[in-house]
């Protein structure tokens, strides 16, 4: 029997960190949490409510709403995927816009929101078995975790692969817009004064600028083991 880890996968936008993670969990019978679509949930939640328009945000009033706001994940049947529910709500196809994601990183350096995310992500893992993955999940969330991964790739790797990815949900998408996106988020995400996206140093660095999908997954597969063997 072997011990059960936390592994925290945290970097760039669009370096695959969510399918990789995703699939890992599934491989180690763990739970998988994408804390990105807990940022993206309060964003739509901002979005509708009229609290940022044109990129301006009324944080004290979404301060004020957050004790309102509950957020948590169930499982879908069908494609096995955690989906994200806001306030009950199966928000899982709204957040990922690229509305949506023009506005996150701004929510996103809130520390208000911060705080509340980040307890609640610290709770999912105290029983252990958990692959998190997000910006700052191991320099802040699980500072102690057994795995720490950092995936990068470049920019403009990063922005086909998001391209990709709206084209085929159908979302009429300019590959120059998804290219901007990608450089303002990492722009904003590496800046901001809570918890700034930068990798850990004891993190393992993965570039995914030439690997794919497989490539990507069997290493992280590889240090998984290592980790859980020295657990
Ligand atoms: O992983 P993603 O692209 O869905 O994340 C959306 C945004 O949320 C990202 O631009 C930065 C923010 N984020 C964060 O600040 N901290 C996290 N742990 C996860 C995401």
């Amino acid at each position: 029997m072997s011990n059960k880890i936390n592994i925290a996968i945290d970097g760039h936008s669009s370096t695959g960190k969510s399918t990789s993670a995703r699939r890992l969990a599934h491989e180690l019978g763990y739970l998988f949490v994408d804390t990105g679509a807990m940022y993206r949930a309060i964003s739509y939640f901002a979005l509708r409510e009229n609290l940022i328009t044109d990129q301006q945000l009324n944080t004290e009033k979404l301060i004020e709403e957050l004790p309102g706001i509950s957020i948590n994940f169930q499982r879908n049947p069908e494609t096995h995927i955690n989906e994200v529910y806001l306030n009950g709500e199966n928000v899982e196809k709204e957040i990922r816009t690229l509305e949506v994601s023009n506005v996150v990183s701004i929510i996103a350096s809130v520390s208000e929101v911060r705080a509340k995310l980040v307890e609640q992500q610290q709770a999912m893992g105290k029983n252990k078995g958990l692959v998190m993955d997000g910006r700052d999940i191991g320099t802040v969330v699980f500072p102690d975790a057994e795995l720490k991964v950092f995936m990068t790739a470049a920019a403009d790797v990063r922005a086909q692969r998001r391209y990709d990815e709206l084209k085929e949900r159908g979302d009429d998408v300019d590959y120059q817009q998804v290219l901007e996106n990608v450089l303002e988020r990492d722009e904003i995400d590496s800046t901001r004064e809570d918890s700034p996206l930068r990798q850990a140093d004891d993190a393992m660095l993965l570039d995914t600028s030439t690997m794919n999908r497989e490539q990507q997954f069997e290493q992280l597969m590889h240090w998984a083991n290592q980790a859980i063997l020295q657990a």
